[in-house]
């Protein structure tokens, strides 16, 4: 059984439930799928902690629960402050990269990633920031670098959108995308729709975990916006940036809004488009439409020159959704490891 060993760059609710399914259900990762992941060093906000044999998974959990830095505790493993020369310096196999977006210049993520591959590891991101920026030059530095580069969990959480659209329907034309591609807000409106106001729902949307640090990213429809950007790019082929969406948020949409439109048979939605352009903005659409969920779903509807609609539906926020999405990943790396390798 090979090791998979893994750096781990970001200890917030996305990477602390992967390490939870690392912890509680190894045996099935190995049974299942021979994945026997080893977390060989862990960084938070602060530091970096390496220990090359392997990490007490179950202390760092317990250490942030009680919202400590890794750095404080050197029974861990060796202590360091930089997070680059660390992930330059460890033997791992994949750097996995969890931290909060950085819609202005994607960093400290880009510096994080390109660092991966130059020092020939692979690489998992969430990050939307740095996608929605950066994202040609870094599939571009992958490839040169000859390394994989995953981020099935920057979009629709742990639904599977980017494979759906680049494995489910490959050959086929994606000619549109529409969708609900952001959890909080979506989580906000339904919310409104039940009478709550928008800052108690606000705070809901907090507690459960589903909002960026800084929530106007959610709310004023920048998160929608990146994960828009990715979608055009791996499922329509389009290299757009993020500069190149129309962006409108949701601080528009009153009680009184949503009640008249819930008299129509409708509701209001953070919708996002891509066609000949991008877009995002809140739309007053039909209940019975496919992508008029509800709470913390997300939905998009992938218009292809033959197969028609397709809908794919699922939890679009969430720390243990997500990290299914870098399971997946990292199985997809594993496996092209084998090939690559030859197999085992
Ligand atoms: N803040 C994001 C959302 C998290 O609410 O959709 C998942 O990307």
């Amino acid at each position: 059984m090979v090791e998979l060993r893994i750096i781990l760059v970001g200890c917030g609710v996305v990477n602390l439930a992967l390490l939870k399914i690392f912890l509680k259900h190894r045996e099935r990762l190995i049974a299942r799928f021979g994945l026997n992941p080893q977390v060989v060093a862990v960084a938070d906000s602060k530091g970096v902690v390496v220990n090359e044999e392997g990490i007490d998974i179950a202390k760092v959990i317990k250490i942030k629960k009680n919202n400590r830095s890794v750095i404080e505790f050197n029974e861990l493993g060796k202590i360091h402050h930089d997070v680059i020369k660390a992930i330059e310096s460890v033997d791992a196999e994949v750097v996995i990269e969890a931290i909060p977006s950085n819609i202005n210049d994607g960093e400290p993520s880009v510096t994080y990633i390109k660092s991966a591959f130059k020092h020939g590891k692979h690489a998992i991101t969430t990050n939307k920031g740095s996608l929605a920026l950066f994202m040609s030059p870094l599939l571009e530095l992958a490839r040169y670098n000859d390394v994989m580069f995953k981020f099935s969990g920057a979009v629709g959480g742990g639904t599977p959108m980017i494979d759906f659209a680049k494995k489910c329907l490959v050959g086929d034309d994606i000619i549109s995308i529409r969708g609900i591609l952001n959890g909080t807000t979506n989580y906000i409106l339904t919310q409104m729709q039940k009478g709550i106001r928008f800052d108690r729902a606000l705070q809901n949307a907090k507690r459960r975990g589903y909002v960026e640090v800084d929530p106007s990213i959610d709310i004023d429809g920048l998160d929608a916006a990146c994960k828009l950007v990715i979608l055009a790019n791996v499922a329509m082929g389009k290299k757009v940036t993020l500069a190149q969406v129309k962006i409108r948020g949701i601080r528009e949409v009153h009680e009184e809004l949503i009640k008249e439109a819930g008299a129509r048979g409708s509701t209001i939605r953070l919708v996002a488009t891509a066609r000949d352009d991008l877009r995002v903005a809140p739309e007053e659409i039909c209940v019975n439409d496919p992508i008029a969920v509800d709470g913390v779903l997300n939905a998009v509807t992938f218009t292809s020159r033959y197969a028609g609609d397709q809908t794919i539906i699922g939890r679009g926020a969430g720390g243990t959704e997500t990290a299914s999405a870098i399971l997946r990943d990292l199985l997809d790396i594993r496996a092209g490891m084998q090939i690559l390798g030859g197999g085992e």
